[in-house]
Parts: C-alpha cells; sequence; structure tokens
C-alpha cells in the first residue's frame, strides 16, 4: 500500500458541510471526489430499510419516536435536512433501494453499515441482500456493523460480499477473531490501536478503516500507516491532506 492508496470514505455522506445520511450529502461526496459513502441504514415498520443514524427520529428530523414504528411511506413526511440548515428542508430519510438506484450512476464504494433493532437482525439480512443483488452492486459494497452476528450471517448468504466489523474499543486477539468471524474489514475507533498494531493487521491482510478522523494530524498519520481507507466527516479537507502527500 502506497501513501496514496488510502481511501477517503465521506463519512454518512459529507456530513460537516451536509445533513448526514440524505442524499444531498451523497451527490456531494461525489461530487468533491470522495472514494467512498459510509451510512446506516435500518429497518421501518413495514420493513423496507433506510437511512438513518439513530434508532429514533428526533435529532436529525422532524419526526418523533422510533424509526421502527413508522412505515416507508410515513417517513418520508419529515425533513431530514431541515434540522441542519433551511436550505435542506426539503431532504427526506432515503431509502436503501435510491441509494442503491443513484450508486448506479456514480462510481463510488458503499459502505453500508447495519444499524437498527437486534430482534430485526435475520428480516434485515433477508431484506437487504436481494436488493444487492437486484442492483448489481455487490463488487463496490463493503457490509459492516457493530453487530458481529450480522455480518456473519451475511457473509455466509454471500461469501462474495465485503464485510467488516466495528468495534469501539481493540479486539483481545484481533487476528484470531477477524478470521473467526470471516471477515477481511476491520473498522475501529480512530484512538483504539497503536500504530503497531495497525500495522501488523495490515501486514497480515486485513483492510483497516478507522472512523472518524477528522483532524489533521490523524488523517496524516493513518494515510501513512496504510490503511484501506478513513472514515471522515472532513472529505474536502482529507482529500486535500492526500493530494499534498503525493
Ligand atoms: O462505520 C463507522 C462509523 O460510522 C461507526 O460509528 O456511530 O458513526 O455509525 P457511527
Ligand atoms: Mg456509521
Amino acid at each position: 500500500m502506497t501513501l496514496t492508496g488510502t481511501k477517503v470514505f465521506a463519512h454518512r455522506g459529507f456530513s460537516s458541510q451536509y445533513p448526514e445520511n440524505t442524499m444531498v450529502a451523497f451527490q456531494a461526496s461525489a461530487d468533491i471526489g470522495a472514494d467512498g459513502i459510509e451510512f446506516d441504514i435500518q429497518l421501518t415498520k413495514d420493513h423496507v430499510p433506510v437511512v438513518i443514524h439513530d434508532l429514533t427520529l428526533d435529532r436529525t428530523t422532524t419526526g418523533k419516536g422510533f424509526v421502527r414504528d413508522y412505515t416507508a411511506s410515513e417517513l418520508k413526511k419529515f425533513s431530514a435536512g431541515s434540522w441542519f440548515s433551511d436550505t435542506f428542508k426539503a431532504e427526506t430519510i432515503p431509502t436503501l433501494e435510491e441509494v442503491l438506484i443513484w450508486a448506479k450512476t456514480h462510481s463510488l464504494t458503499l459502505n453500508i453499515e447495519l444499524k437498527g433493532s437486534v430482534a430485526d437482525r435475520n428480516l434485515t439480512v433477508a431484506t437487504v441482500l436481494p436488493l444487492l443483488k437486484k442492483y448489481d452492486l455487490e463488487e463496490r459494497i463493503i457490509l459492516s456493523s457493530f453487530d458481529h452476528k450480522s455480518v456473519h450471517t451475511f457473509q455466509k448468504h454471500n461469501p462474495f460480499l465485503e464485510t467488516a466489523v466495528i468495534v469501539a474499543a481493540a479486539l483481545y486477539e484481533p487476528e484470531s477473531y477477524l478470521r473467526h468471524v470471516n471477515v477481511l474489514g476491520y473498522h475501529f475507533s480512530y484512538v483504539s490501536l497503536l500504530d503497531e498494531e495497525v500495522k501488523a493487521l495490515i501486514k497480515k491482510g486485513f483492510r483497516l478503516r478507522p472512523y472518524t478522523v477528522n483532524e489533521e494530524r490523524w488523517i496524516k498519520k493513518f494515510f501513512e500507516l496504510g490503511c484501506d481507507a478513513i472514515f471522515t466527516d472532513e472529505v474536502e479537507k482529507a482529500l486535500r491532506i492526500r493530494g499534498r502527500m503525493i
């Protein structure tokens, strides 16, 4: 991996400048030249995968209560942009399908992070897998989650799909654990691993991707370590730094 090989993934879209997990954020990520977008999905009451981070609507939409208590068409009535700025009040909660259709005309990698209730685990797998197949985007999708059981189930049903576990703190024996879950990707909180731990796992062939890296010194460091990608809200800054390092 060269210095320039690290990709820049827009965390929740370009979320320092656009409302997170919205189509306008994804389009802005593509326009500025990000290599990929990361976004969070969960199921609605009528089992439609939709793109939103929190289990509840309150922080990022004009709705209230749990996402899974609403149908997809009920959710469409809420603004997903006005909390950020009035300019974006027309933004709604995207469905996964809308993002996949959009992605067909763009070349970015899609990191789909499974959120939602563990009670919906099997249903999420059963709903999402056919959608990925339908749009034939599996080659540029990374499926990840803090819920490693979901990741493993996805991997089992579609061994060709790239998967990753997300961790908030370092795993005790990461190499054997990653092999056990059968994933290549290790998405870790950017302050949770020592440089030598990152390097050793990269050397073993794992794809190390820290989140959420917004400060210049950390961005540079992960580029230098040769991570596969970084997740950042500061897409423009990260691309500029990478440009200077080439
Ligand atoms: O997938 C990396 C990162 O997005 C995990 O944290 O809370 O931003 O979804 P969160
Ligand atoms: Mg996420």
